[in-house]
């Protein structure tokens, strides 16, 4: 594994040899441990959209690895002034011992690690989402000491958290069902890929999708850089892609909640819901830094 620039380049070995990491890495800081991996090493860190979680965590877990990170927004760097992402990745391949990325096409990533020669970490494209979903992965093993067999459902837009959800889940021996509305499916790499499983569905109806769930899971209906469409949106999700009281009684008994956050309380969960699965969605995000720890050493240790 060079970078991490998606799940669907991962092999499932590769997804659960970073769980296994991630698990090691939570209990040694849990206890005090030193784990010093990359001492000494550099990650830049380039923010084209906002950020809470992707910032912080890994801001925080190069610290406790022993390294250090730089917080560079797009507007600060020439990038927003013109100059070429091969020339940016070529220059900051000379400095930096790994580059993590949010930004909006895909294509984005992909040419930052086709054009520098450190690893690059995708924090978030218009495609995906693999550091978040990996916390999710690691978060349901631990409420339910498994992954092979459970039942993974989405409800909401098409969009990075279910592109990569259905990839992770499937990956890692899931059965995965995704309700979305038609307008806003997800990708078709991604459904092409999910085709070849008999474990997957894709329906228009949240209460069929949810059926029997163990875990479900849902996203906001407008994402960064979508506002302007906002209104449109609402019309089509509003009423229907929610997870509610009525979702839950046909979930399985014992079925966990996971929000990748920020939530938009009253649109794609309820309130009730939320705050009753609070543990989970907040312990997914603590997640976020022991996940991204795994992969930043993974990657950038020498
Ligand atoms: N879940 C997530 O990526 O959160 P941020 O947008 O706050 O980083
Ligand atoms: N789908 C959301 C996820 C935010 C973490 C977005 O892209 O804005």
């Amino acid at each position: 594994m060079k970078h991490l620039l998606k799940l669907l380049d991962l092999s499932s070995d590769e997804i659960i040899g970073l769980l296994d990491f991630a698990d090691d890495l939570k209990r040694r800081q849990n206890q005090g441990e030193k784990h010093e991996l990359l001492k000494g090493k550099t990650l830049a860190m380039i923010f084209e959209k906002s950020s809470t979680r992707t910032r912080v965590s890994f801001e925080t877990g190069m610290f406790q690895l022993g390294g250090h990170a730089l917080c560079l927004l797009s507007s600060d760097l020439q990038i927003s002034r013109g100059e070429p992402l091969c020339d940016t990745a070529r220059v900051m391949s000379r400095y930096v011992d790994g580059i993590m990325i949010r930004t909006y096409g895909q294509k984005i990533a992909e040419d930052l690690a086709k054009y520098g020669s450190v690893p690059v970490i995708n924090g978030l494209t218009d495609l995906a989402h693999p550091c978040q979903v990996l916390a999710d992965l690691m978060t349901i093993r631990e409420y339910k000491g498994k992954l092979e067999g459970l039942k993974l459902c989405y409800i909401g837009d098409g969009n990075n958290m279910a592109n990569s959800l259905i990839v992770g889940g499937l990956k890692t021996g899931m059965t995965v069902s995704a309700a979305c509305p038609p307008e806003y499916q997800p990708d078709p790499l991604i459904l092409d890929f999910a085709k070849e499983y008999s474990d997957f569905t894709l329906t228009p109806d949240p209460k069929e999708a949810a059926k029997n769930a163990d875990v479900l899971v849902t996203d906001v209906w407008s994402s960064m850089g979508q506002e302007k469409e906002s209104s449109d949106r609402r019309k089509i999700f509003e009423g229907k892609y929610q997870i509610n009281p009525d979702i839950m009684q046909i979930s399985s008994g014992g079925a966990i909640v996971l929000h990748c956050l920020p939530a938009h309380r009253g649109e794609e969960i309820t309130e009730d819901v939320f705050e009753a699965h609070a543990d989970e969605i907040f312990t997914e995000a603590e997640n976020r830094l022991h996940a991204q720890k795994a992969v930043l050493a993974t990657l950038m240790r020498s």
